[in-house]
């Protein structure tokens, strides 16, 4: 199975990303995530990816191409893959269909998580993560057992250097005019699912399971 998670900031892609890939075994490759990653370990391109993400805008098509075409020749993507943030621009979409055509595979379907802009604050602004495993948490939605501390890796959760109010309002405007075109991309390929990302995370990975079967 080889899957692209789309939708706004908030939506819900990482979220819904975790039980995807247990039930279907494959992995999931977040750009946001590697994007991170790099920015913790000081790289230059970490380095210049920080001052985009923490103004809430795309990092160039370049460099999030390099990184994912990198990653999708790794042996352990031969099983499947989830995409979670990306393709986010129709450059990168059509990269995307080029890199995997050159491997002499395709995707199989794009869920939409759809939600309307106003539930994306509150989602974010309360949002915490788990440094190690990444898993998302939410202090009013989705609260970890203990005290701000990840249920499997028992460390402290983190609050994203873009979940601030300003970057949002950033990250809403492009993915509306950067992203948004994608629906339609994919539409026309015939692999659009969309799904209803409001009510609770087990609900709308219920309504998951049931567009992909
Ligand atoms: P990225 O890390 O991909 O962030 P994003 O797309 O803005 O998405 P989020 O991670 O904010 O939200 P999500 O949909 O995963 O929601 P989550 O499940 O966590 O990208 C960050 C930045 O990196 C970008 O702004 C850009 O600068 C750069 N970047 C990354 N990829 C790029 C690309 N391809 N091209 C260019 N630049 C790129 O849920 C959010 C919160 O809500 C959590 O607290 C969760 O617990 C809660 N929640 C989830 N579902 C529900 C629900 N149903 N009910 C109640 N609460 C819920």
């Amino acid at each position: 199975m080889r899957l692209i998670l789309l939708g706004a900031p908030g939506s819900g892609k990482g979220s819904q990303a975790g039980p995807l890939t247990s039930h279907f075994g494959i992995l999931q490759i977040s750009t946001g995530d590697m994007l991170r990653e790099a920015r913790a370990k000081g790289t230059e391109m970490g380095r210049l990816a920080a001052t985009y993400m923490d103004a809430g805008q795309l990092v160039p098509d370049e460099v999030v191409i390099g990184i994912v075409e990198e990653r999708l020749k790794n042996p352990d993507c031969e099983k499947g893959f989830i995409l979670d943030g990306f393709p986010r621009t129709l450059v990168q979409a059509a990269a995307l269909d080029e890199a995997l055509g050159r491997l002499g595979i395709t995707i199989d379907r794009v869920v939409e998580i759809r939600v309307g802009d106003e539930v994306i604050l509150p989602r974010i602004t309360g949002r915490r993560s788990c440094p190690q495993c990444k898993k998302p948490y939410h202090i009013q939605f989705g609260p970890p057992k203990r005290d701000l501390l990840c249920d499997t890796c028992d460390v402290p959760l983190v609050h994203r250097d873009d979940d601030t109010e300003t970057a949002v309002v950033k990250r809403l405007e492009a993915y509306h005019k950067m992203t948004a075109p994608l629906v339609d991309y994919y539409e026309k390929q015939g692999k659009l699912l969309v799904v209803d990302g409001t009510g609770k995370v087990s609900e709308v990975t219920e309504r998951i399971f049931k567009v992909l079967s």
